[in-house]
């Protein structure tokens, strides 16, 4: 039962004014921050204009108007031109029972997107350089956002878009084969590129030439010879093997893994389609787009004087492509706010290539804060960055030391998915946009508002169930045992579950959806401590019973849109 819905449809035959219609109403109802104002309000100032009346005059012209018997409505106030509207606790037990009964396991789950294809990039670190932690938090955050897609009925790809071209290869190349001798690249090989690059741009910094070495190697690698493809593939081969250990740790799966390179022998096409649009232009003898007609002030590169291809060249012939392959609906980049204003400038250009509009609107950069040690900003151009594996390993060791005395059988599996949980959690934990300083032993404290706390309140109501042998289709619950506060608050918060989703898909905000946990865990530990759950009335307990595997589920789903996992045991 939609109880918007059926508000707004009293009031609009409490008004009877044919221009105001009931979207617009629903459009104007709240939800009261004091519970003492009901369960949703209408601001009746919004309709002052219209009905050319005070709002405490319309607020009492729609209540004495109103008649509630027969419906879900218990009660109406008028307070200072609030009309607040008080839901029958018993329905909303009621709905909410009926509505996690038609879905069960799958609650929340809903077919908006009608199998409509959305890409969501992420990750895409560089080969032959360090996945550092603004790598795991693109990773965790696109991770996140391809479930809730998929979750919610779009045919979701994930592409893992390699940053595997540009100078940077050329400059190791050079590097390697300067010093290549002196390192063993079979094993720690990131570890041992990363210093060669170090190495390579202290001595570009101090002779030009060198730099100028590395430009025409690259030029080299563009143009495909053989003994430079051969090592830059070798880079490659060594890298892949690092990230692919990531994410197995953290549970990513890419439907597609294309870097750069596959663009690179694209762009051809994008040149000629900017060309037909006649906005490509000269420039010291480079190419260019202006954009400033996009309100734009700085133009976006096409090809550089040299004739190479540039990051901005190869991420249009990635549009093309994707136009092409998967017809997209949307298509994310979820890439640092560091980029946000070469993302606004590429998507600019492609409205240049001729596409359909919808392509270009589909188009969106996800983007979100830098995220630091303690210490201090990481660059791995000067050699001091965090590795992520080492960090994540970390974790896990910290947890399984926190649970050494437990009674617990396999701890290494599950301080790993308390201890990987945990790290997931914490990227997600706030807006998207926030920059975020990391700090372990917060993201690992159980009491706080964390993943593990999340998971060990899962683990609880599983645990609760499993004593009480509770049989979920078996169960009869009497919604009038679950009207007390604490109770019709968790209710309440699992009736929104699929809102939140949704809402976090609009706004591609996974923490909507670790806010929304961290709030049903703290209402059921509200609930647990009021309520015994094992009592005297079976009827009662029976309906505790039922709530308590209703928070289960809605857990379970909440975290699994995170890609966290439930522990055994904890
Ligand atoms: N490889 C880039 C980096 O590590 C990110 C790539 C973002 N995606 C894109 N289509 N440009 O900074």
């Amino acid at each position: 039962m939609d109880f918007e819905k059926e508000i707004s449809e009293l009031i609009i035959k409490a008004i009877d004014n044919t221009e105001i219609n009931k979207d617009e109403i629903q459009s104007y109802l709240e939800t009261p921050k004091d519970k003492t104002n009901g369960d949703i309000s209408l601001p009746c100032f919004k309709l002052s204009k219209k009905l050319k009346k005070s709002p405490v005059q319309i607020a009492d012209d729609i209540k004495n108007n109103i008649k509630i018997d027969n419906t879900n409505i218990d009660k109406i106030d008028n307070i200072n031109g609030f009309l607040n509207f008080y839901i029958s606790k018993r329905k909303v037990v009621e709905n909410t029972i009926n509505e996690f009964n038609n879905q069960k396991e799958n609650y929340g789950q809903a077919n908006i997107g009608q199998g409509r294809n959305v890409i969501v990039e992420y990750s895409s670190p560089n080969i032959a350089k360090p996945f550092h932690i603004g790598h795991l938090k693109t990773t965790i955050i696109g991770n996140s956002l391809y479930k809730i897609y998929k979750y919610l009925g779009f045919n979701t790809i994930s592409i893992n878009h390699l940053g595997d071209y540009g100078t940077q290869f050329a400059k190791l190349i050079v590097a390697y084969q300067k010093w290549g001798d002196e390192y063993d690249l079979s094993t720690k090989p990131i570890e041992k590129l990363a210093e060669l690059y170090v190495r390579i741009n202290q001595l570009c910094e101090e002779d030009e030439s060198v730099l100028e070495e590395c430009r025409n190697t690259f030029k080299k690698l563009e143009d495909k010879d053989p003994e430079y493809i051969k090592i830059w593939k070798k880079f490659k081969a060594y890298s892949l093997i690092e990230f692919n250990e990531i994410y197995k740790l953290l549970g990513v799966h890419f439907d597609s893994t294309k870097g750069e390179a596959f663009y690179a022998d694209k762009i051809d096409e994008v040149e000629e389609l900017l060309e037909k649009s006649g906005k490509l232009i000269e420039s010291n003898g480079a190419r260019i787009i202006d954009l400033s007609s996009e309100g734009i002030d700085t133009p976006c590169i096409i090809k550089k004087a040299n004739g190479s291809s540039i990051y901005a060249t190869r991420d249009l012939a990635t549009i093309l492509y994707r136009v092409r392959k998967y017809d997209y609906y949307k298509s994310l980049y979820v890439v640092g706010n560091e980029q946000s204003l070469y993302f606004k400038q590429i998507f600019a250009v492609a409205k240049y290539l001729g596409l359909d509009k919808k392509y270009i609107n589909g188009l969106e950069h996800v983007g979100y804060g830098m995220i630091r040690l303690p210490e201090g900003k990481m660059s791995s151009r000067k050699g001091n960055f965090i590795k992520v594996k080492e960090l994540l390993n970390d974790a896990v060791e910290k947890v399984q030391n926190i649970m050494e005395d437990r009674d617990i059988e396999d701890k290494r599996e599950i301080a790993k998915q308390i201890g990987i949980g945990a790290i997931i959690f914490d990227n997600l934990k706030e807006s998207r946009i926030k920059d975020q300083v990391f700090d372990m032993k917060e993201a690992l404290n159980f009491n706080g508002e964390t993943g593990p706390y999340i998971q060990y309140t899962a683990v609880r109501t599983k645990s609760v169930l499993e004593k009480a042998k509770f049989n979920p289709s078996k169960s009869e619950v009497d919604c009038s045992c679950l009207t007390d506060d604490s109770s019709i608050d968790v209710v309440k918060t699992i009736a929104r579950f699929q809102n939140v989703i949704v809402s976090a898909m609009k706004k591609n905000e996974p923490s909507y959806i670790s806010r929304y946990l961290i709030e049903l865990s703290k209402k059921f530990s509200n609930f647990y401590n009021n309520n015994k759950i094992i009592c005297d009335d079976p009827k009662t307990q029976e309906s505790r019973l039922y709530l308590t595997y209703m928070t289960n589920i809605t857990l379970i789903n909440g975290l699994n849109l995170l890609s966290i996992e439930v522990p055994e045991k904890m």
